[in-house]
């Protein structure tokens, strides 16, 4: 099957109450290990490619990495898109490069502006067979190099969605609901702590999102920085020689519980990126003489898979839907 939109998969997903996994994508063996676990649990995949990793790999590598993945996987529907394209020059370049759907993140903007960037992705996009999400509301945390502080984050407001939806004519909404990007998600003063010590995050704003789907019935929904930041890999790093104290993330039931709601889209990206640093750190330090890459991405592939099957069967509940 060659690459799909996503309109398809998130009506299927917004009816069935699951959520379709978006997991970034910067090289070949994260590649691999993504979409060798959804092969296997036939889940259909939105594989996402930010300016960095463009920056980072180059546009063509990644797009001939990803159709090798089709090639491998042809029975299970993939989405080639563009993570928080930061103008509208860039996402043209995706659309016009083999993209088949594009996040245009104006929420930086004021709304109007904000409305005004985005129809223009979508009047371009539409017109090319390419399905658009935009953003409304901003999270905290690191995209890109772009660095957003608690303080400077905001909720979606959800009397403004209706409109702005119906302006722009985009295909989804990323919402902010509390989630935020990257591996310090909360600072420790912004959590409790349980009985083993470990913090607790404040909890989503689901009274947020339900305003919002309310507001838009049967518009599917997307959650940007919804890593839960597993603690057995930012153990392992910090075994190892690491040093990543309290980073936290999501809880994930709360994002099984967004996945069964309106939330069709749910982004992944530095729990791939814990699971490769933690086993190549582990790699490393039990075979100090090794010095073949491939020995080291080997297992660290493997564990991106089965980080990816665990997001698949026991999060996002899209398994069994390709
Ligand atoms: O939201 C950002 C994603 O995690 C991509 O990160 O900009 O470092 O590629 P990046
Ligand atoms: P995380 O940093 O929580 O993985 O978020 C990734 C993301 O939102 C990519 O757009
Ligand atoms: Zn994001």
């Amino acid at each position: 099957m060659p690459l799909v939109t996503s309109t398809e998969m998130f009506k299927k997903a917004y009816d069935g109450g699951y959520a379709i996994g978006a997991f970034n994508v910067n090289n070949m063996e994260i590649v691999q290990g993504i979409t060798e676990a959804c092969r296997e649990e036939h889940a259909p995949v939105i594989l996402q490619v930010s300016k960095g990793a463009r920056a980072y790999a180059n546009h063509t590598y990644l797009v001939k990495l990803v159709e090798a993945a089709v090639a491998e996987c042809p029975e299970i529907p993939v989405v080639l898109h563009l993570d928080h394209g930061p103008d509208f020059e860039t996402c043209k370049s995706c659309i016009d490069g083999g993209f088949t759907s594009v996040m245009i993140d104006a929420s930086g903007e004021p709304f109007a502006k904000n409305i005004e960037i985005t129809r223009k992705v979508v009047e371009y996009a539409h017109d090319h067979g390419v399905v658009v999400e935009a953003e409304l509301g901003t999270l905290a945390g690191v995209e890109d190099d772009v660095k957003v502080s608690a303080e400077d984050s905001s909720y979606t407001r959800p009397e403004e969605v209706e409109e702005f939806v119906s302006k722009t004519g985009c295909d989804s909404l990323a919402i902010a609901i509390g989630t935020s990007h990257g591996a310090y998600k909360f600072t420790a003063a912004q959590c409790t702590r349980n009985e083993k010590g470990i913090l607790v995050p404040p909890p989503l704003r689901f009274d947020v999102l339900e305003e919002v789907s309310k507001r838009l019935p049967g518009f599917p929904i997307v959650l940007h920085g919804s890593s839960s930041v597993p603690q057995e890999y930012v153990k392992m790093i910090n075994t190892h020689g690491g040093k990543m104290p309290d980073a936290v993330g999501i809880p994930e039931e709360q994002l099984r519980k967004a996945a069964t709601m309106s939330v069709c889209k749910i982004n992944i990206d530095s729990d791939l990126r814990l699971a490769m640093t933690g086993t190549i750190r582990q790699f490393f330090d039990e075979h100090p003489d090794k010095f073949d890459p491939r020995e080291y991405l080997k297992p660290a592939r493997a564990n991106i898979k089965e980080l990816v099957r665990h997001k698949l069967v026991d999060v996002l509940g899209c398994n069994g839907k390709a």
